[in-house]
C-alpha cells in the first residue's frame, strides 16, 4: 500500500542517534547494570498540590469534553505567567493550551510554514525540530554553531533568503543550555523586521534559567513573536503533556482550528492541575533550579580533570555538552564505545547537528549515587582505555 509524502519527511535521520539510548533502556529493563543519561527526565516528583488537584478533579468527575484552545482559567493563569516572565501584556485571547511544547511547536509549524518556505534554526538543535518543521512540506535551515556553542548570528544572516518565513530557537539551548544574550536577541529582531519573518521562541527550559526568566522579544515584536512553553521541566511534569503557545490573535485562531483537528481538546483534570501548578510555580521553579544547578556542580567536580574531556558548562537546564576530541574519538565513536565498555548511556552531539560532532550530551538530571557512579565509570574509561 502506498503512504503521503509525509511520512518520509518525519522518518527523522535523528532516530539512529537514539540507538544507545534505547539499547540502554532494554538492558536496564532486563535487570542490567547500565547508567542512563541520554535522557531529559529529571528524578524529581510532580508537586503534591497538583497531583491532588487531577485526582479531585477526577473524582468530581472531570471527564468530558474541553474546548480546543483549553479551558479559559487556564489560558488566563498561562497569560498571567507569561507576561511575568516577558514583560508582553497578554490576554487568554493570546493563548492556546497544547499538549507539551512539542505539539505547540507542531502547531505552529503548520500555521506558520509549507511546502517550498525555509524556517532557520541554531544548531547543536533538539532533535525533533527538523521533522517537526519539515513536517508541513518547509525545509529547517540550520546555522552553525560558534565554538562556544553560541549562535553564529553573521551566519545566520547569510542564510535568510527570499524562503524563510521564521527562525526557530531554544534558550535555554537543548543541548548546550546556551541562554540567547540581549545582543544576540537585537540582531535576531533586526533580521526579523527587515525580512518580515515569524519569530518562534522555544522557551521549555526558562523556568530553570536565572531568576526563571530569559532574555525575550516578545514585548518588543508581539506581532511575529510565538514563545512556547510547557511544565514539563519547571514542574517536573514530562508526562502530564501540559504546554502552550502564546502569541498574536490572529496566529491563535489558526492555531485553535490546528488544536481542533488534531485533539479535540485535553484532558480537563489535567487542565484545572496545571492552574494548580501555575500557582505553585515560584516554588516548583525554584526546587528545580536548586536541583539542577547542585546535580551539574556534583558531575561537573566529578568528572574535573578526567584526561581528553573539556565540558562546555551549561547556563542552564539539566544537560552538559562535552567536547570529547581530546580522547581522539567523535562524539558517536565515544557514546558507542562507553556503553560497550561501561554501560554508561550519553547522547552524541552529532544528533544535535554538524557543529556538535566532537562533543556528547549528558543529562545530569539524576540521583546522586548513579551520578557519582557515572563519573566513576567515565573517568575509568577515559583513563584506562576503552577495550
Ligand atoms: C528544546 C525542547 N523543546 C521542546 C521539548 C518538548 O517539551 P514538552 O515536554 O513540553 O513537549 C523539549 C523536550 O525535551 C526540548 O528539549
Amino acid at each position: 500500500m502506498r503512504f503521503s509524502a509525509l511520512v518520509d519527511r518525519v522518518r527523522g535521520e535523528g532516530a539512529s542517534a537514539w540507538r544507545t539510548h534505547y539499547e540502554a533502556v532494554a538492558a536496564q529493563e532486563r535487570g542490567e547494570d547500565v547508567i542512563i543519561l541520554s535522557v531529559g527526565d529529571p528524578d524529581l516528583d510532580t508537586p503534591a498540590p497538583v497531583i491532588e488537584r487531577a485526582i479531585a478533579q477526577l473524582r468530581a468527575g472531570d471527564t468530558h469534553y474541553v474546548p480546543a484552545a483549553g479551558r479559559l482559567a487556564l489560558r488566563q493563569a498561562i497569560a498571567r505567567a507569561h507576561t511575568q516572565r516577558s514583560g508582553q501584556l497578554v490576554g487568554p485571547e493570546n493563548v492556546v493550551y497544547l499538549a507539551g511544547a512539542q505539539s505547540a511547536l507542531f502547531v505552529s509549524s503548520l500555521c506558520l510554514a509549507g511546502p517550498g518556505d525555509e524556517v532557520v534554526t541554531f544548531e547543536p538543535l533538539y532533535p525533533t525540530y527538523p521533522a517537526t518543521i519539515e513536517i508541513s512540506g518547509a525545509r529547517l535551515v540550520q546555522v552553525p554553531a560558534s565554538a562556544q556553542c553560541r549562535p553564529d548570528v553573521a551566519a545566520l544572516e547569510q542564510l535568510i533568503g527570499p524562503h524563510t518565513r521564521a527562525i526557530l530557537w531554544a534558550s535555554p539551548n537543548n543541548p548546550s543550555g546556551v541562554v540567547l544574550n540581549d545582543a544576540e536577541l537585537a540582531v535576531i529582531a533586526h533580521l526579523a523586521q527587515r525580512h518580515d519573518l515569524w519569530l518562534i521562541a522555544d522557551e521549555v527550559y526558562a523556568g530553570l534559567a536565572a531568576g526563571g526568566r530569559v532574555p525575550s522579544l516578545a514585548a518588543q515584536l508581539p506581532d511575529r513573536v510565538v514563545t512556547l512553553g510547557s511544565l514539563s521541566k519547571s514542574h517536573a511534569m514530562t508526562g502530564w503533556r501540559a504546554g502552550w503557545l502564546v502569541g498574536p490573535r490572529e496566529l491563535v485562531l489558526h492555531a485553535e482550528n490546528v488544536a481542533m483537528c488534531m485533539l479535540f481538546g485535553l484532558p480537563g483534570f489535567i487542565q484545572e492541575a496545571a492552574i494548580t501548578a501555575l500557582e505553585v510555580a515560584a516554588e516548583a521553579e525554584a526546587r528545580s533550579r536548586a536541583y539542577c544547578t547542585a546535580r551539574q556542580a556534583r558531575f561537573a567536580a566529578g568528572i574535573a580533570g578526567t584526561p581528553g574531556l573539556r565540558p562546555l558548562a551549561p547556563e542552564a537546564g539539566m544537560f552538559m555538552l562535552i567536547d570529547v576530541t581530546g580522547t581522539g574519538l567523535s562524539g558517536a565513536e565515544f557514546v558507542q564505545a562507553l556503553y560497550r565498555t561501561q554501560r554508561v548511556s550519553v547522547m552524541d552531539g552529532g544528533a544535535f547537528g554538524s557543529s556538535a560532532a566532537g562533543c556528547v550530551r549528558v543529562c545530569f538530571a539524576t540521583d546522586e549515587a548513579t551520578l557519582d557512579r557515572a563519573c566513576a565509570r567515565l573517568r575509568q574509561f577515559c583513563e584506562e582505555g576503552r577495550s
